[in-house]
């Protein structure tokens, strides 16, 4: 395949930065907007050979510089997204405003194809506004570019998540673990490779106008995460299940540090059941049928949080 000039919004965050690698092996030019070239830049430099990445610094509130970034581009994908708000970076003008603004651009330049990540199960997770502003941008960016294609994963997971490792860090830590809802709320989780694999080969098969669900090969609680992760990194520890009064009361102090452990808002999410839905298509229908075992790939790297381990306490 021809190489595409593909710009990619949140490039330098976790799928951002596996996506680009495969992108530029395959012969993709990527531009990269950041909001922070500095810390940013010798990550994502590293991503590709030399002369297949360009990074751009940018606001991106600022609409003439989204103007100037999108125009003579084939391709723009969007993994700009917050799990918390803080001051501008509101849900509303995170996952509403600015994938508004992105795809109206995007449309005028007749970009080929717009690709956004939103996420699993927000169809039903009215109460929380993740969800609800995640849904409210799906529904700008179809209206302004109906060709768009939306992908919404269930939890992503890799050596270099914040899901995984910090679950880890946390059941190293704690004498007991807290759970919500007992456990009980299922996740299909999906290697961040998989992920990759099912972008490039929506840019490769020139697949438009889809909504389209991303999850991994098997169906898990999240008590059985947790007791995966503890068998993995030979750590014996209680689960106990926290009574939801308890778990607001202690989300809420959590809300007051710079990045909080749990929020409000994502206790509320994790009432839902984060697996297919059966009301869109989803990666097998399009072709890609997970490869990864969440048990298999936390074995590559989970020896770090065993005793001697460099993450162990
Ligand atoms: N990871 C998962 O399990 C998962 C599951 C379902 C859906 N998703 C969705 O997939 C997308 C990508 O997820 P991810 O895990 O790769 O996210 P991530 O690691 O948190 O990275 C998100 C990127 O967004 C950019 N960003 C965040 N706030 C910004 C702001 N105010 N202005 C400009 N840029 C901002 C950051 O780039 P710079 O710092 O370089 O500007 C960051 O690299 C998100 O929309 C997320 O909601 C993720």
């Amino acid at each position: 395949m021809i190489g595409k000039n593909i710009l990619v919004f949140g490039g330098s965050g976790q799928i951002g930065r596996h996506l680009i690698r495969r992108l530029t092996n395959n012969n993709h030019q990527v531009t990269v907007a950041t909001r922070n070239s500095h810390s940013k830049g010798s990550i994502l430099k590293t991503q590709g050979n030399p002369g297949y990445i360009e990074i751009v610094e940018t606001n991106i509130f600022k609409e003439e510089n989204l103007n100037n970034l999108i125009k003579g581009k084939d391709i723009c994908i969007n993994l700009i997204g917050i799990l918390f708000e803080k001051k501008k970076n509101t849900f509303n003008n995170i996952h509403k405003n600015f994938p508004d603004i992105i795809s109206r651009i995007s449309n005028e330049n007749k970009l080929e194809q717009f690709i956004h990540i939103s996420a699993l199960g927000i169809d039903y997770a009215k109460d929380s506004l993740y969800a609800s502003s995640k849904l409210e941008g799906e529904k700008k960016i179809i209206n302004n570019f109906p060709k768009a294609t939306i992908l919404r994963p269930s939890i992503i997971y890799s050596i270099d998540d914040n899901f995984t490792t910090n679950l880890m860090s946390l059941l190293n830590l704690m004498p007991f673990f807290p759970i919500y809802y007992n456990g009980n709320t299922k996740f299909s989780p999906l290697h961040v490779s998989d992920l990759a694999e099912i972008i490039l080969s929506i840019i490769e098969k020139k697949i438009c106008s889809e909504i389209i669900e991303c999850v991994g090969p098997e169906e898990i609680s999240f008590r059985e995460i947790l007791e995966k992760l503890l068998f993995s990194i030979k750590k014996k520890k209680i689960l106990i299940p926290f009574p939801i009064f308890l778990a607001k009361l202690s989300a809420f102090f959590f809300e007051l540090f710079p990045k909080p452990l749990l929020t409000r808002d994502q206790l509320r999410l994790l009432k839902y059941d984060n697996v297919l839905s059966g009301d869109y298509k989803s990666n097998i229908d399009i072709g890609y049928t997970p490869k990864l075992r969440f048990e298999d790939q936390i074995k590559k790297y989970s020896y770090m949080w065993r005793d001697g381990g460099e993450y162990s306490k």
